[in-house]
């Protein structure tokens, strides 16, 4: 259990806030929607912030946000309900663009991907970092107690965790989750800033990443490039100024009892409406779900699928792949310039193999709700999860926790942190090799049914085991460790 009263930073909110209608005359006209949640995070950390009297500090982005907030920015969520503090901060156009489109986005994502050819070092973005990092770290002093754990999460705040612990009691615990990959020190030496980075996240009592590999890499980077560090790679320590950072792999899981619900709620026969308009009931189904990301490898699935029909034209009006994307980071050229790829591959693959009513994709960048994503889930007889590279993938655990009817085969990229946990009884993929990826859509349609139902049952069971709550408890457990070690020392 969290030993205190919780602090979450997060760049985006649990929350928001949103008029419904645009055209009103004015805003008291206007109703307020608040978003649900729909991330694993917030669903897994609520609960902690409610028992723990907790705060939530984010970046207020909804259109409604600050008029309901009081005169410190702080509302009560969630709302109808006794809960917990939400803290936004109001963040100018200016400092969106430097901090999260710019260096965030632009610099941190690519690097830790391995994408460095995408890097854009814009002239005052990291400023603009250091600032907004310094505006969460003051928030998060206002609220912090003697006994508080700041938990933050990501890459979005790699100064914030230095800027906090200097400006809290010392009693109190700082922790960051670092979602994304780290990468190796030849990668992470093109990292404008970097020693900056590595010192602003050495401020952290614990920091977490998803798998061993990440943690190799962190410390064989510190090693490198802090010289000041001293770094006891068996222990997972590093000692800087002092301090000790205690270096941890926690895999990250997802509500696997809340997919398996909602896919048992779903009715088989009356799937999702992406699919009655798409497919009829003997139509083999594919799908792929992703934010439109670089780091994905959407285009490689293409390509592989294009190869599939091309050597297997008895699939043609019996398989259909449909494929989700989310549009993401539009504002980002690179991010632009990659979702007009992807739908023009798509069209192009369509118009070569389409016949009649049958289409080989069908593509969407519409909403789906929660409850028919996991009807889709577990329609879909394969999943393809094929990304260049991804720090976990929580989208393939989803698709086993909904896969109620244990019947479906998933494809996964063997370069996610997902792949490293779940281990061979996916079916492994190299998203570059378009030869071995087409052969590998084939075996898995035609794989035997009690093959399928014996490696998805052990999938299931490993879901399950690593869920999002074995997550939060492990972090907890750390975190726990670490503040009654700190505070026997006091
Ligand atoms: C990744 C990051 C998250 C981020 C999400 C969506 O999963 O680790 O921190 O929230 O992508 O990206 P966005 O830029 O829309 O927040």
């Amino acid at each position: 259990a969290c030993p205190g009263p919780l602090i979450v930073v997060s760049n985006r909110q649990p929350y928001r806030h949103e008029y419904d209608d645009a055209d009103a005359e004015d805003d008291t006209e206007r109703s307020v929607t608040v978003d649900e949640p729909t991330g694993g995070l917030t669903a897994g950390l609520d609960p902690v912030c409610k028992r723990t009297d907790g705060t939530w500090i984010a970046w207020g982005d909804g259109s409604a946000d600050f008029d309901v907030t009081d005169d410190r920015n702080c509302v009560s969520v969630p709302p109808d309900s006794e809960g917990y503090t939400l803290h936004r901060l109001d963040l100018s156009e200016a400092a969106v663009d430097s901090y999260y489109r710019g260096f965030s986005n632009r610099v941190l994502w690519p690097i830790c991907h391995g994408f460095s050819d995408l890097l854009e070092d814009r002239p005052t973005d990291f400023e603009w970092y250091r600032t907004v990092n310094e505006r969460f770290a003051s928030a998060v002093a206002d609220h912090a107690t003697d006994d508080s754990v700041v938990w933050i999460q990501d890459y979005h705040f790699a100064l914030a965790p230095r800027l906090v612990r200097d400006s809290i009691p010392p009693s109190a615990t700082v922790a960051q989750f670092w979602h994304i990959p780290w990468p190796a020190p030849e990668t992470f030496r093109d990292c404008p800033a970097g020693v900056d980075v590595l010192e602003g996240v050495l401020g952290n009592d614990l920091l977490g990443f998803h798998v061993d590999r990440y943690v190799e890499n962190f410390l064989e980077c510190v090693q490198r490039y802090v010289p000041n560090a001293t770094v006891d790679r068996d222990q997972r320590l590093v000692r800087y100024e002092g301090e000790p950072t205690t270096v941890v792999a926690t895999p990250m899981g997802v509500d696997a009892a809340s997919f398996d619900r909602r896919a048992r709620a779903a009715d088989r026969r009356n799937p999702s409406a992406l699919l009655t308009d798409a497919v009829s009931e003997e139509t083999v189904v594919g799908l792929g779900v992703d934010r439109l990301d670089y780091t994905k490898g959407i285009p490689e699935r293409l390509a592989a699928l294009e190869r599939f029909f091309e050597r297997n034209p008895d699939w043609c009006g019996e398989f259909t792949f449909v494929q989700k994307a989310t549009p993401s980071r539009t504002e980002i050229p690179t991010y632009e310039r990659y979702g007009e790829f992807v739908r023009n591959e798509v069209e192009r693959i369509n118009g070569r193999f389409e016949s009649g009513d049958w289409k080989p994709i069908v593509y969407t960048e519409e909403y789906v709700e929660p409850d028919d994503l996991c009807a889709l889930y577990r329609q879909a007889d394969v999943m393809i999860v094929s990304p260049i590279i991804d720090g976990m993938n929580l989208v393939a655990q989803e698709y086993l926790a909904a896969s109620v009817d244990c019947d479906g085969a998933l494809l996964l990229s063997d370069r996610t942190g997902a792949y490293e946990r779940l281990g061979s009884h996916a079916l492994g993929i190299d998203p570059t090799d378009t030869d071995a990826f087409a052969r590998r859509i084939a075996e898995s349609l035609s794989m035997p049914r009690h093959e399928r139902r014996r490696r998805m049952n052990t999938l299931r069971h490993r879901v399950f085991e690593n869920d999002i709550g074995s997550w939060m408890d492990s972090q907890f457990d750390w975190i726990q460790s670490i503040h009654e070690g700190s505070s026997s020392e006091a």
